[in-house]
């Protein structure tokens, strides 16, 4: 059966449905800070696949279709940004990083760091990934309790410096950069959090805090910029990639590089790590799927380390992830602002007005999914993908602007779950609740404590 995408549910009349006014404002802005993926889901399921709410002083937007998706990611992608909200929240750390730059300038980077993510190119870090999983194991011992959560940030963090930089950080240094990254998300998240921001120039002791965090890491991407200008060795990871690569325009400047590789930490490890330790929560509530996972596991690997090759033969190892993305997608809402004045399925939006969209709605919607709240990667062995809209499975964004590290995080993720789900198991306590924080990203809210067993 092919799910229809027509089943668009907006309003016929002239203006939108949802919850607006100077109450509603005030509402919605705490519902907002409290549970934002709750809030929304709420949102959808009252008024619909487009609605229009205050926020605190602000008319915002929501769609929830994925026909409104393609044409605000997709067809119309030119007409829209990321909104200036969080360009002033990132910027601080980010500069003007691939993340949130636009127009020209975008085009121009994305069009540089496309190269570093070829897959001939990302392939050749799988045996990084693996290498990095194996030694963070070597400090886990079988019956004692870990902050899983931790584990995965500090092992993705590893990975991505070790492929961006070509080589490990000294312990010191590792411990400093752990630290400013930590900074920098608490930073965020606060920002986010909060409609009346101090400017990061006010010396108070969080943007001192923050400042230096900055420091740290600047001075790290600062010596490896160095590094390459003085050898111009391709040394085959992704920041030699980027500074070799050359347009009609030349090559980008060390300012640049230092924004494109801050950005590659920051985007490129928490994200993943969230998705870890979520697919290591769904394996731990969902034995079956855990014994499926091992079985395939011990009949394809048979106890060794995996390689890439191998992974074309690990079809449910890769759906473990892929159902743990559409549960949990780490990037759970972004945000885009039009340009110009646009029309959306008949309704006007004003230029710079701020639209949301969120992959944790849209997964979770019964009209794509069938027990759209279970854990079963199962469903996507059949022609699952084939059946539903494009835009009803959006983990990694879409259009131009999707992420340019999907398929790095793709392997990582089976990568590391292949070697960690060989040696080890993790279980929850009698009774233990988790459930997400929707920080930045959707992570386990007070962090995964876990048992680790041996296999
Ligand atoms: C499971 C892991 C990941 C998830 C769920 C994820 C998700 C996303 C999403 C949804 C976007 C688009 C945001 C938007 O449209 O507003 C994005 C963009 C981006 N991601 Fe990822 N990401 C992941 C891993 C990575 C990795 C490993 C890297 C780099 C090594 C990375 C680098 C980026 C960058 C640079 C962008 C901006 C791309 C652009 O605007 O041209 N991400 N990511």
């Amino acid at each position: 059966m092919t799910i229809s995408s027509s089943s668009l549910t907006t309003s016929t009349r002239a203006t939108l449905p949802g919850p607006c006014g100077v109450r509603a404002a005030w509402q919605n802005l705490r519902a907002f800070r409290a549970d934002l993926p709750g809030f929304l889901l709420k949102l959808a399921r009252e008024y619909g696949d487009f609605v229009q709410f205050d926020f605190g002083p602000f008319r915002t937007y929501f769609i929830n279709h994925p026909d409104l998706l393609h044409q605000v990611l997709v067809g119309d992608a030119s007409h829209y940004y990321k909104t200036r909200i969080t360009k002033a929240v990132l910027r601080p750390l980010l500069g003007e990083g691939l993340l949130i730059s636009d127009g020209e300038l975008w085009r121009r980077q994305r069009r540089l760091l496309q190269p570093a993510f070829h897959a001939a190119r990302i392939a050749a870090y799988a045996d990084t990934m693996v290498q990095c999983t194996l030694e963070a194991m070597q400090s886990w011992h079988p019956g004692e309790q870990r902050r899983v959560d931790h584990d995965m940030m500090t092992l993705t963090l590893e990975i991505v410096i070790r492929t961006l930089f070509g080589e490990a950080l000294s312990p010191e240094e590792r411990d400093a950069v752990g630290h400013a990254v930590d900074v920098g998300q608490k930073h965020v998240g606060e920002m986010f959090k909060t409609l009346f921001r101090i400017p990061t120039w006010v010396p108070t002791p969080a943007n001192r805090e923050l400042k230096q965090a900055v420091q740290v890491i600047d001075a790290l991407i600062a010596r490896f910029v160095a590094r390459y200008r003085q050898s111009g060795e391709d040394r085959g990871d992704l920041l030699s990639m980027m500074l070799a690569a050359v347009d009609e325009t030349g090559q980008m400047t060390d300012a640049q590089a230092r924004d494109e590789a801050f950005t590659l930490i920051v985007a490129g490890h928490e994200t993943t790590a969230n998705t870890l330790s979520w697919a290591w929560y769904l394996l731990a509530t969902h034995p079956h799927v855990e014994a499926r996972l091992h079985d395939e596991l011990q009949r394809v690997l048979n106890g060794r380390p995996p390689t890439v090759d191998d992974l074309p033969n690990l079809p449910y190892t890769e759906v473990i992830v892929k159902e743990t993305l559409r549960l949990y997608p780490a990037a759970y809402v972004t945000a885009r602002e039009p340009i110009t004045d646009v029309t959306l399925a008949g309704h006007r939006i004003p230029k710079g007005r701020t639209i949301l969209i969120a992959p944790y709605t849209v997964h979770r919607d019964p009209r794509w999914y069938e027990q759209p709240e279970a854990f079963m990667p199962e469903r996507w062995l059949g022609d699952l993908e084939k059946r539903i809209p494009r835009l009803a499975y959006l983990p990694f964004g879409a259009g131009p602007r999707i992420c340019i590290g999907n398929a790095f995080a793709m392997m990582e993720a089976r990568l590391i779950l292949a070697t960690v789900a060989q040696r080890f198991r993790f279980v929850l306590s009698a009774g233990q609740r988790v459930e997400p924080d929707p920080m930045v990203t959707l992570r386990p809210r007070g962090g995964l404590t876990m048992q680790v067993l041996a296999r």
